[in-house]
């Protein structure tokens, strides 16, 4: 068994995964109405709160997986990218039970958790196989290319604003509050999707690049037109629906087209913006239309939490991968990024 800690961003989180690589517990504390007040995650705060929650999400985690703490072979926690101050606080905590436990410490990039979320309890496979993976969070969109466990080439990512960015900040222009993806997928359901026409960024280019900001300028510049949205509820879910259903678009095209470039192997969507129905819906029939498989998470699995990062540790492990005890966080670490040249095993990630 494997306990996992996530402390990343604005949740704190504990799970365990069990020798198969099955959830056996998956344990979050959310911050976000605090932040939402905000209308963001602030760093000082999260930290703080991670300090005051994790250790009765840890004891949680353990409790419901009826896991002894004996039993534990490996402790993981997410050492990036994220909030430095946030990380530090999971990572140190997995490291310290590591050291006293003297079972071996796992470093997991939160990309990586993301990445690999969507083969978590397929019985079918005997864990993740290469795929193009569609990683869309509020922090990051890319197209991945996994290879195999540790060996991942990023095709695009986003140039400007990430998919779940946009939400989130299309939403404060609405008025409709943090975070933005679901309330913004739930008016979008009463909208007419053609109403207005955004544009579909670097949608034709060449590149799998993403790039979110020009439609965010559209959205500000319509409303700045209209004179705003709030007073009218159709007008709201009209766009709402259009800016999603631009979003779904550039989204769904270059995954799509990296699966053809590929030769048609699978696309493995992940991330908290994989959890919106139109994404997931529109996605899925593109796929099945050219006849690539498309592999979709438990929902629970998209928007963050330690579930998944202890999946990624139990991936590793099972490798042989470890990471030292003096293994920093890395606020920026890529995916395709080795973890800064200390992780030791027998092939670097
Ligand atoms: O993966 P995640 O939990 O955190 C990061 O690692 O960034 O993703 C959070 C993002 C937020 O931007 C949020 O607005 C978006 O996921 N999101 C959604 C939905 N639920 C969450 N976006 C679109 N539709 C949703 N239903
Ligand atoms: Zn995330």
């Amino acid at each position: 068994m494997i306990l996992a800690i996530e402390t990343s961003c604005d949740e704190t989180a504990a799970a365990v995964i069990g020798g198969r690589g099955e959830v056996l517990s998956d344990c979050i504390s959310s911050q976000m109405s605090m932040h939402a007040e905000f209308g963001g995650v602030v760093p000082e705060l999260a930290s703080r709160e991670h300090l005051r929650n994790l250790r009765p999400v840890i004891e949680q985690a353990v409790c419901d997986s009826g896991a002894g703490m004996d039993q534990f072979e490996a402790f993981a926690a997410t050492c990036g990218p994220g909030l430095a101050s946030s990380l530090v606080i999971g990572s140190s905590t997995a490291k310290a039970m590591a050291l006293a436990a003297a079972r071996p410490f796992i470093a997991v990039n939160h990309m990586e958790g993301h990445l690999l979320s969507p083969f978590i309890g397929l019985t079918d496979r005997d864990g993740p196989e290469p795929c193009i993976g569609l990683v869309v969070s509020g922090g990051h969109t890319m197209l991945v290319h996994l290879l195999e466990v540790g060996r991942y080439q990023v095709l695009g990512s986003t140039r400007d604003d990430a998919a779940g960015e946009a939400f989130d900040k299309v939403a404060k222009l609405l008025g409709l509050g943090y975070p933005g993806g679901p309330v913004i997928e739930q008016r979008a359901r009463d909208g007419d999707p053609r109403r207005f026409d955004f544009p579909r960024g670097l949608m034709g280019a060449d590149s799998f690049d993403f790039s979110f900001s020009g439609l965010k300028t559209s959205v500000r510049y319509l409303l700045d037109k209209l004179g705003g949205a709030e007073s009218d509820a159709q007008v709201m879910a009209d766009l709402c629906a259009s800016f999603q259903a631009a979003v779904v678009d550039v989204l769904v095209a270059k995954a799509v087209r990296a699966a053809g470039v590929y030769g048609g192997i699978p696309v493995a969507l992940s991330g908290g913006v994989a959890c919106n129905l139109a994404l997931r819906t529109r996605l899925q029939q593109e796929l099945s239309s050219a006849g690539i498989v498309c592999l979709l998470p438990q929902p629970r699995f998209t928007t963050d939490n330690a579930a998944m990062i202890g999946y990624a540790a139990w991936c590793r492990h099972r490798l042989g991968f470890s990471s030292p005890l003096d293994h920093d966080i890395d606020p920026n670490w890529r995916l395709d990024q080795p973890a800064g040249g200390l992780a030791s095993g027998p092939a670097s990630g």
